[in-house]
């Protein structure tokens, strides 16, 4: 019997007897119907993550046998394997809550299962940054394939995508334009294909940022889960996969800080989602690298809003693709991008761009650097007396009409708060007012929903108001617009400023100064603050447990405080 550190006989634990364990090892694996041949060959895990509550993963079988096909075709042994995964709408309390059990499943089932290099298959909102954060930290060659987004829907002659047109289509119903009749007709046209949100939501800015960090194939972000491409795409990742064994090409040394900086370029340009932010922040986190948002400052003031999707601009992620995709954003981009960043293919990006010069660009969809949609990027982190260690504001989605004002608070001190008083007649609220959510941060009970996106009040929406300014420690959807500052930091379930906030405070909000201010004196709030009420008590057992005492803020991701590299806790985000 050889010696075989690699394969199927990789990481034996031997218990002294090597040849034994080999032997034993490989007859269960000649169990399941492979030759001795096959067991020879080096293995390939596939993280793969289908599930009867993932709707954006319904055609992973098929892309599997894609993925096995480049594999097999390229000398390896693909071996599938099954992890969390995490479809959106299904979970309770938030899907964010289990972003990190699925990064911690990820990772250690990489480092305890005999594999070589392994594909990380995902697509749904929390699955990509989970499979990254958890590749990261386990540092075996890896390479991300995305699942790709839905194609888009039809009603009365108009394309749907979800879940902007959703949110649209709701307001319309809740303003009395759309009847109770035509919304149910509208729920059964919404999300008609297999594949992820259709617009610059969450899930597609993730995939974005994974192609921008090199840990996929080039070109493969964008394309619609149901074309052919996108099995193409796979049976070429299982190949890469194979070509990554045995080289020290580990995604720590893909996910640098100069990766992370173009990740973060893109993300401007993309006007992506305000999740991403969270998301790098947890990626770069397991790799020792601190987010600033400080940067993420000066990166959003240098970089042009390029890309025309919704929920910003006008077109859907089919679009996209067939307009140039991401390696369009990347030639546009080119001046602004550390070049030498290295690639899940062993190029840097340089030679990635190089070898895609002559790249199609429908300019409708991704505008020329010199023509920017926007001369400045979609995202900017606010800091100030209510936020200290920062918020963040999607400009680009947001009313530049109330960019620099000061208002009202009107104060909801939870989600059933806000669920039980937002659209009662006799609240006090005007259009000019400011509404404020408490404890919806990554430290509550809620763990940190996207309830950022607070209604507004119906009896304002009745009067034809769409957008007020609203502050919460809450995240937003990828797939929502408005004048909304989220990710409030820190919470208010840990005592952040932003819990002393009451009915009648004045707030300002100065975009151009970067700042969101609480004008009520220090001593006044000194006052209330030893009036708060004692935190509720841990939950007693179980992840529930775990999260609670280990969650960090949104400014590290969100990310548990044992599961970042023991030198970068606490280093990011400083206090001002
Ligand atoms: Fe999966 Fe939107 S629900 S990406
Ligand atoms: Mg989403």
């Amino acid at each position: 019997m050889s010696e075989h550190p690699h394969g199927i006989a990789r990481g034996l634990t031997d218990y002294g007897d090597r040849d034994f364990s080999i032997y034993l090892r490989r007859s269960f694996a000649q169990s399941m119907g492979y030759s001795r041949e096959m067991l020879k060959r080096p293995v390939v895990g596939i993280a793969y993550t289908p599930s009867g509550f993932n709707n954006c993963h319904r055609h992973f079988p098929e892309l599997l046998e894609a993925v096995k096909r480049g594999v097999l075709a390229a000398g390896g042994l693909p071996l599938e394997f099954p992890t969390v995964s995490l479809g959106e709408v299904f979970l309770s309390p938030t899907s964010l809550r289990y972003r990190n059990l699925m990064a911690m499943d990820t990772e250690e089932m990489i480092r305890a299962q005999p594999m070589d290099s392994v594909v990380l298959m995902g697509g749904c909102d929390k699955t990509v940054p989970a499979q990254l954060m958890g590749a990261v930290s386990a540092d075996l060659p890896a390479i991300q394939l995305i699942g790709g987004p839905m194609m888009t829907g039809r009603h009365k002659g108009e394309r749907l995508g979800a879940c902007t047109d959703c949110r649209r289509f709701w307001a319309k119903y809740r303003a009395g334009d759309v009847d109770a009749e035509e919304i149910d007709v509208i729920e059964g046209r919404l999300a008609t294909t297999a594949g992820t949100c259709a617009v610059m939501g969450t899930a597609s800015t993730m995939a974005c940022i994974a192609e921008a960090l090199g840990m996929t194939l080039p070109g493969t972000a964008a394309i619609p889960a149901v074309h052919a491409d996108r099995l193409r795409a796979a049976e070429a990742t299982g190949a890469a996969a194979v070509r990554l064994i045995g080289s020290d090409l580990t995604p720590k040394r893909i996910v640098t800080a100069q990766s992370v900086e173009n990740a973060l370029r893109v993300l401007m340009a993309l006007s992506g989602s305000t999740n991403a932010v969270i998301h790098l922040a947890a990626i770069a986190g397991r790799a020792g690298i601190p987010l600033d948002l400080d940067r993420l400052n000066a990166i959003s003031d240098t970089t042009p809003v390029l890309v025309n999707l919704k929920p910003v601009g006008a077109h859907y992620m089919e679009d996209f693709h067939s307009a140039g995709g991401m390696g369009a954003v990347l030639r546009e981009l080119r001046p602004l991008l550390h070049l030498d960043t290295l690639t899940v293919t062993g190029e840097t990006l340089r030679e990635r761009l190089d070898a895609d010069q002559d790249g199609y660009v429908d300019h409708a969809i991704i505008a020329a650097r010199e023509s920017p949609l926007e001369p400045d990027g979609g995202l900017v982190a606010l800091f100030g007396s209510l936020a200290p260690r920062g918020a963040i504001l999607k400009r680009a989605a947001a009313d530049a009409r109330l960019f620099e004002t000061e208002g009202r608070a009107v104060v909801f001190s939870s989600l059933a708060d806000l669920a039980a008083r937002i659209d009662d007649p006799a609240l006090d609220v005007r259009e000019d007012d400011i509404l404020v959510l408490q404890n919806a941060g990554p430290h509550s009970a809620s763990g940190m929903p996207e309830a950022g996106y607070l209604p507004i009040p119906r009896k304002l929406a009745a009067k034809g108001v769409k957008d007020m300014i609203r502050i919460s420690d809450a995240r937003m959807s990828g797939t929502a617009f408005g004048t909304i500052v989220l990710h409030v930091t820190p919470d208010a379930a840990s005592g952040g400023p932003l819990a002393l906030v009451q009915d009648g405070d004045p707030i300002r909000l100065s975009v151009a100064g970067r700042r969101i201010d609480l004008l009520v004196e220090a001593d006044e709030l000194a006052r209330r603050r030893a009036l708060l009420p004692p935190p509720p008590p841990a939950p007693e057992r179980g992840y529930a447990r775990l999260y609670a005492e280990q969650t960090l803020d949104a400014d590290e991701g969100c990310d548990f405080r044992f599961l970042k590299p023991p030198a970068a806790t606490g280093v990011a985000g400083a206090e001002r």
